[in-house]
């Protein structure tokens, strides 16, 4: 596996690449990598012949300095797992070759950023689209990977790329789970054993919202899910929301012609997990 830090470094190889018709696909992370990232490696190599990962903890998109700054950051171990996973290319580029000015342009995604993480963390979106699209333009991939995870992420990344010249195809991958059924994140080595021990109740609540779902008006789903997680001593709501998979705009009642999906963000003080899952 070839680690580069510099967008020179990188171009290189991927000249050759190029000039070898390889498939390039590229998956896009921040690091502290788990079973849910490897699962988009995973994918990456199935459909192309080049597997490129970066890891880059991307400032623009974090709202909150201590999230930044407390974010998990391995690049020993990381790259040991890469390796391990038969990715051709790690590209751990420092925050000059990303941003050697500061990026100053303003994305527009419309009602899709208006609402949920758009509305609770300012800003966001907008620093995941700068840093996403100059990946995109420094890697050229033909294809690119996101986990559903981050569902309202993936949505805005397929609006970028709509929006960009050469754009790779997006590839969207299922969310993947602890046993306890905790969403797989970065983010979770952060919780103390006690939050890490009551935080599948976002998860486990969610399934069960699954099993009522359009038994209970939307509203009352809504109310009854934040309800449940609330009622725990290390869980703080949010927001819950049930969205149209399609467009994210909330939805107002069943039966809802299209699919929809519930989508929590709950606290574990400071930590922040977000989760979602399909009703219909
Ligand atoms: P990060 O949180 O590191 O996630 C990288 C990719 O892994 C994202 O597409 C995310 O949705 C996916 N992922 C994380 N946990 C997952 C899980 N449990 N199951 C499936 N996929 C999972 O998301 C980002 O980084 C950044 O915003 C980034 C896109 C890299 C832009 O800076």
């Amino acid at each position: 596996m070839f680690i580069v830090h510099t967008v020179s470094e990188l171009r290189q190889l991927l000249q050759l690449a190029h000039r070898q018709k390889k498939t390039i696909g590229l998956v896009p992370t921040m690091g502290a990598l788990h079973a849910g990232h490897l699962s988009l490696v995973q994918a990456c190599k199935t459909q192309c012949t080049l597997t490129v990962v970066s890891i880059f903890v991307n400032p623009t998109q974090f709202n909150n300095p201590e999230d930044l700054r407390n974010y998990p950051r391995t690049l020993k171990n990381d790259s040991a797992l890469l390796q391990a996973n038969g990715v051709e290319i790690l590209f751990a580029p420092g925050e000059h070759e990303i941003y050697p000015e500061p990026d100053t342009r303003l994305f527009d995604f419309g009602a899709l950023e208006q609402v949920m993480e758009g509305k609770f963390r300012p800003g966001h979106f907008n620093g995941v689209a700068q840093a996403v699209s100059r990946l995109f333009t420094i890697v050229q991939p033909g294809y690119a990977f996101f986990g559903e995870k981050d569902f309202q992420q993936l949505a805005i990344i397929r609006a970028l790329a709509m929006q960009m010249d050469e754009k790779p195809v997006i590839v969207g991958c299922p969310i993947v789970r602890e046993n306890d059924g905790l969403a797989m994140s970065s983010r979770n080595t952060l919780l103390s054993e006690r939050q890490r021990e009551h935080a599948p109740l976002i998860a486990a609540t969610l399934m069960q919202a699954k099993e009522k779902a359009c038994t209970l008006p939307v509203e009352e789903m809504k109310k009854w899910v934040a309800a449940t997680i609330n009622a725990d001593s290390e869980l703080e709501v949010e927001y819950i929301e049930i969205a149209d998979e399609k467009n994210l705009q909330p939805v107002k009642q069943w039966p809802h012609d299209t699919p929809a999906r519930l989508f929590a963000a709950v606290y574990a003080h400071p930590v922040r997990l977000i989760d979602n899952i399909r009703l219909s």
